[in-house]
């Protein structure tokens, strides 16, 4: 009796010290960390949660538009992603009449499902490890060199090509720096169908102020659905494509929720940076990362107040505000959680443990130094890595006018070329295209004053040597030329001139006020920071495959993962509160109460639906509730980074517990440091989910399509 006593405590003590697992673990390894899923509680064999020969979990999950997650949740394709993911589609379907951002919008039949052509969605159909036929040909020592790297590339394009098809596209991509290749076998469905989504006040409720934070309320989540031809395959846009059956879907789960449950997380996490040396990160954190929070606060501050002062400039600038501001926050909540986890001496304690055992083996040698060699690099070319920040931030992210003029570049400089080769129709049709797209969501005013608050952040910010010739000075009056006398800025000159384009028309682009200025960045970022920036990244893309090999091969028994790279990966733990900061302990889930509590009519971000608050009122929850509450969101200690959005939460039983869409702000650190303690994953609950759905879109067909396990 004693022994079962202790037995089952042992295993009841097991289960509750199983902790929060770092990793993003390769579908097609799973055997390797299926026996470890099971010790969380999952019930599924290794073949339900990915196969080549039958139907597995892989095949409801899709990239959902090349960058977040989405799952199938019903035989006709129906696909549920978040709110964000899908915020472009909505906000392009959006107009002042039939305002989906601020409404949301459920389609009563599939007839009025709105078409988005410019979509996507990707399968899995496989994942193989093809490191060896990769590494055909050469020796071990060759792996790094110049004529090595020129043999994996060889046959990088060979095994590709051998596998790809018209439909089936193969990628081999570097997994562990380069130390291993796997293939991913992928198809495209391009026509995806926008089928329903909560107005903003549910689905981004919160907005930034809540964003990457715990205690959450958002339900982020939207609708879509997968056409295919006749035949159940691929097809563009068609209006006689049918709803796509899909080999697996996920049945909904309304199953009560317990702390300690299982989850795990299938989607396509994009990047993280677990191996930076120590420089690296002390260059991110202390100079990086602050200015491009700098030059981003800088816009915010012009965006928010005009966006809460129009209705029109909200639309407009709704998808790109929430764009710069979700990146500044994270990164201020990861280098506040960096400090926290003194993340830079872990660093050199690692560094010091990583060499002493690189002394231990002869044949060990190459890694002694390579840490070391990491650093001397970085000190080294930190200011081109800098300057190409910069740049990003301020072409790409800054002012909207010098990514859009610098389009016209060949039109303006190409003009013969691209009438030789008969090709100038369909750039000015193109050009005719995009400007009428730029300007549906651009407003001027905005525009200039943000050039005039970053500009001279970026110069001062810059190496005098590293700035173009025209930011020297005079950038103030350009600017004022860009906004008054430029062609391309004007809607309607620049649309007049297109429609009648001649030589002369090229010529008068040449000297477009905003191309020139356009062009002045460019140029100089191309020929004073690209290639010593390129040279450096060979040259570290080089040691980090070295270093990483030192830690495969010296530390075997160190339970390694390969850095997110936009494939798909599995990350399990479990259902779980966290305590992050000193005397505050944050439960596991939230409920619809605290949507009323954080209510607030005077705040944008806080702000309810008549319909909401009239459902409230009278308690009309449906059989969503657990003991008496309607969770909203819950947390989990599942290791998951950008691209995650979106990815389904499954239980032991491979059903949908929620949808993920966030970290909480403590644990955003996890992509350079992960800490089990602290780093969890925000999900939307199953139950709201539906709850919005039908009670608050009153589209209960849709759930009927699904599959509920009660
Ligand atoms: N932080 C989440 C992610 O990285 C959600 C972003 C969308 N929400 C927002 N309020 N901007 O994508
Ligand atoms: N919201 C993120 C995304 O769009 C996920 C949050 C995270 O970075 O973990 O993928």
């Amino acid at each position: 009796m004693k022994k079962i006593a202790l037995l089952i405590f042992l295993c009841f003590s097991l289960n509750n010290y199983t902790k929060a697992v770092e990793g993003m673990w390769i579908p097609s390894l799973i055997e390797m960390f299926h026996s470890d899923m099971q010790t969380y509680g999952l019930k599924l064999s290794p073949e339900d949660i990915y196969s080549t020969n039958k139907a597995s979990l892989k095949d409801a999950i899709v990239q959902f538009n090349g960058g977040c997650t989405a799952e199938i949740v019903s035989e006709q394709g129906l696909l549920l992603t978040n709110h964000h993911c899908g915020f472009d589609a909505i906000q392009r379907h959006s107009s002042l009449e039939n305002d989906y951002l601020k409404n949301g919008f459920w389609s009563k039949s599939q007839s009025e499902e709105l078409a988005c052509p410019w979509m996507r969605v990707t399968f899995v159909k496989e994942i193989r490890d093809v490191t060896k036929e990769v590494f055909q040909g050469i020796s071990e020592m060759d792996l790094s060199t110049d004529e090595g790297m020129d043999i994996i590339n060889k046959n990088i394009m060979m095994l590709e090509r051998a596998e790809s098809t018209n439909s089936i596209q193969a990628k081999i991509k570097p997994f562990n720096m380069g130390n291993q290749y796997y293939m991913l076998i992928t198809e495209d469905y391009n026509d995806i169908r926008l089928v329903g989504t909560p107005p903003s006040a549910i689905g981004k409720y919160g907005g930034d102020t809540d964003n990457w934070v715990w205690p959450r309320h958002t339900g982020d989540f939207a609708v879509f659905r997968i056409y295919a031809d006749k035949d159940n395959n691929s097809a563009k846009f068609n209006e006689s494509n049918i709803p796509y059956k899909p080999d697996h879907f996920l049945p909904i789960s309304l199953k009560n929720k317990t702390e300690g449950d299982f989850t795990m997380i299938y989607g396509f996490p994009g990047h993280t940076d677990q191996h930076y040396s120590y420089y690296k990160l002390k260059f991110y954190m202390e100079k990086e990362r602050p200015s491009r929070i700098k030059m981003r606060q800088m816009s915010l501050d012009i965006i928010k107040p005009a966006m809460n002062k129009s209705d029109a400039i909200r639309i407009k600038y709704a998808s790109k505000q929430a764009r710069i501001a979700n990146a500044w926050k994270k990164w201020i909540g990861q280098i506040g959680g960096l400090n926290e986890l003194h993340a830079l001496e872990k660093k050199e304690k690692w560094a010091i443990e990583y060499m002493s055992k690189a002394m231990e083996k002869d044949e060990w040698f190459m890694y002694q130094n390579v840490i070391n060699d990491l650093n001397k690099l970085q000190i080294a070319n930190s200011k081109y890595e800098f300057a190409r920040s910069m740049f990003i931030e301020y072409f790409y992210v800054g002012p909207e006018f010098l990514r859009y003029a610098h389009q016209f570049n060949n039109i303006a400089n190409k003009y013969s070329e691209l009438k030789t080769a008969g090709k100038l129709d369909q750039e000015i049709k193109k050009l005719i295209g995009s400007s009428k797209g730029f300007f549906k969501n651009y407003d001027g005013n905005i525009d200039h004053d943000i050039f005039k608050a970053l500009t001279p952040m970026y110069i001062s910010q810059l190496d005098p040597e590293l700035l173009p010739e025209g930011f020297k000075s005079n950038w103030s009056k350009n600017g004022e030329k860009v906004f008054c006398k430029s062609i391309i800025m004007n809607p309607e000159k620049i649309n007049a001139l297109l429609s009648n384009f001649n030589e002369k028309s090229s010529k008068k682009l040449q000297k477009d006020p905003a191309l020139m200025m356009a062009n002045d960045l460019f140029k100089s970022y191309v020929n004073n920071t690209s290639e010593a920036y390129s040279t450096f990244i060979e040259e570290e893309d080089r040691l980090m495959k070295i270093y990483v090999s030192g830690i495969l091969t010296m530390f075997p028994e160190k339970k390694t993962w390969a850095d997110a790279n936009s494939t798909m990966r599995i990350t399990y733990g479990k259902l779980e509160g966290s305590a992050p900061v000193d005397g505050m302990q944050y439960l596991h889930y939230s409920t619809i109460d605290g949507i009323m509590q954080k209510y607030d009519p005077e705040n944008p971000d806080f702000q309810l639906t008549e319909r909401f608050l009239e459902l409230y009122n009278k308690k009309d929850f449906g059989d969503y509730l657990q003991d008496g509450e309607l969770w909203v969101c819950f947390t989990a200690s599942n290791h998951t980074t950008g691209g995650n959005s979106g990815s389904p939460v499954i239980d032991a039983d491979g059903n949908l517990m929620g949808i993920n869409f966030d970290r909480s702000w403590e644990s955003t650190m996890s992509d350079f440091m992960f800490d089990e303690s602290r780093c969890r994953n925000i999900a939307i609950d199953s139950r709201y989910l539906l709850w919005v759905i039908d009670k608050y879109g009153k589209a209960g067909h849709l759930i009927k399509e699904m599959k509920l396990i009660r």
